[in-house]
């Protein structure tokens, strides 16, 4: 198979496809990249990838490269390119996913079935298939959308929670429904629920599980606002409805809120969609989730102004965490780093830290203040916020953080701390929607 785009998602389903037994040719315009993951090393963070990567570089069974034409031979050819927030607008751009299919339908041969996986508005699938059956007769689209999530990428491809085809209808269907059989044969024997299905449905499946997602953070997040101004515990609501298995406890932790490189950018893409469709009041509380996303960075921000008694000019502040989420170095549209940024341009002395994020995020934001030993980062800070919840920021000893702070103020964007051991250590605790 080939893998075209061999960014997060491109790169680990490669290295997860040849660990299976496949044959996989990854390719990508990146040369960096390329040359980065052929000497067997990730160019990203992503926990079990490098090891996967060094595992197959004797295997023979995964190479990578920059041409194009070398996906000729493949059965099957994943599109895994990226599908950003166009700027100045709400809508995804496809440039990378067309300009990946155009170059692709030379190298094709009959038999063939390219894959989607990139995340697509409604309705792309349908076009591009006619690219692919009118420049490579007897070759076929099929859309196969991923739910992988960083941090537990590798573990997600090698053993999906279900798995979705959508596939042209007849001939289409049946050629493009047995050679992802053979791709997924491992994970279909171990009875991953499959469900085979229409281009749109399966577009619209990935779209609406972040949708879905994004809508249960910015819940339990507008419960933390009402909190605040009650007295109640987010934390101990949350833990109170998740026991109802109808709602379940996961995904609602309330804090500084989402970010990375799907749920935002997709849920705007997804009310975008709907807008062209005629339909944009089905999806309009969309935006309503974005903005009370959005309201929690500037909210977590404002406790830390507060903290400085509305002064933050020149004081110190010690950022935990840059990346949007613990366990990668991911940093787009994340929560954590705007809030550095946001301290940063109210003139507050930021330090910044973060086990893995700080490359990524100096790449984008170079002004900012980085320090990669959290307890130098610690050492003078007139407050502390967290923003990631890292397990090394979790653990943190309250009594060693205090000897080094100037001012006992801990900021938990992430309700991740325990309150009661940081207060009795004699620092001042706010948690977000927490007493
Ligand atoms: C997401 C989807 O989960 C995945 O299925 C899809 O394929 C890609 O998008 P990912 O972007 O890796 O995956 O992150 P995810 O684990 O969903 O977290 C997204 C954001 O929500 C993070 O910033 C995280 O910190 C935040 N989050 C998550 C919360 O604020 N509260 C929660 O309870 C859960």
């Amino acid at each position: 198979m080939s893998v075209i785009g061999c960014g997060y998602l491109g790169a680990v389903h490669a290295a997860s496809m040849a660990q299976l037994g496949h044959d996989v040719v990854g390719i990508d315009v990146d040369p960096v990249k390329i040359a980065s993951l052929a000497k067997g090393e990730a160019p990203f963070y992503e926990p079990g990838l490098a090891e996967l990567l060094t595992s197959l570089q004797s295997s023979g069974r995964l190479r990578f490269t920059t041409d194009i034409a070398e996906a000729k031979g493949a059965t099957a050819h994943f599109i895994a390119v990226g599908t950003p927030q166009k700027k100045g607008e709400y809508s995804a751009d496809l440039t990378f996913v067309d300009a990946a299919v155009t170059a692709l339908v030379p190298h094709l041969s009959a038999g063939d079935v390219v894959v989607g996986k990139s995340t697509v508005p409604v309705g792309t699938a349908e076009r591009l298939s006619e690219i692919v059956t009118a420049g490579a007769p007897g070759a076929y689209l099929a859309w196969n959308p991923e739910f992988l999530r960083e941090g537990f990428a590798v573990a997600d491809t090698l053993t999906p929670d279900r798995i979705v085809y959508g596939v042209g209808p007849g001939e289409a269907g049946e050629r493009a429904t047995a050679v992802l059989g053979e791709v997924y044969a491992t994970a279909l024997a171990a009875e991953t629920p499959l469900i085979v299905t229409d281009y749109a449905t399966a577009e619209l499946v990935k779209v609406a599980a972040n949708a879905f997602l994004a809508t249960k953070i910015s819940f339990i997040n507008a419960m933390a606002e009402i909190a605040e101004v009650t007295g109640a515990d987010v934390t101990q609501l949350a833990d109170a409805i998740g026991h109802d298995a109808r709602i379940g406890r996961r995904f609602l932790n309330a804090g500084v809120g989402f970010g990375g490189g799907c749920l935002p950018k997709d849920l705007r893409a997804f009310a975008a969609r709907a807008e062209e469709l005629g339909k944009g009041e089905s999806v309009a509380f969309l935006k309503e989730v974005d903005a009370i996303n959005l309201r929690r960075r500037q909210r977590v921000v404002d406790l830390v102004v507060e903290a400085l008694d509305a002064e933050p000019f020149g004081k110190r502040v010690a950022v935990l965490g840059l990346a949007f989420k613990p366990d990668s170095d991911d940093v787009r549209d994340s929560p954590a780093l705007d809030v550095a940024v946001q301290l940063t341009g109210r003139g507050a002395d930021v330090i910044a830290t973060d086990p893995q994020a700080i490359g990524t995020a100096g790449r984008l934001h170079p002004q900012l203040r980085f320090e990669a030993d959290t307890l130098t980062a610690l050492t003078g800070a007139d407050v502390v916020v967290v923003v990631t919840e890292w397990r090394e920021y979790r653990e943190l000893d309250p009594v060693v953080v205090g000897e080094l702070v100037a001012s006992k103020v801990i900021i938990d964007g992430r309700n991740c701390l325990d309150a009661e051991a940081w207060r009795a250590a004699g620092f001042t605790y706010i948690g977000m929607g927490r007493p």
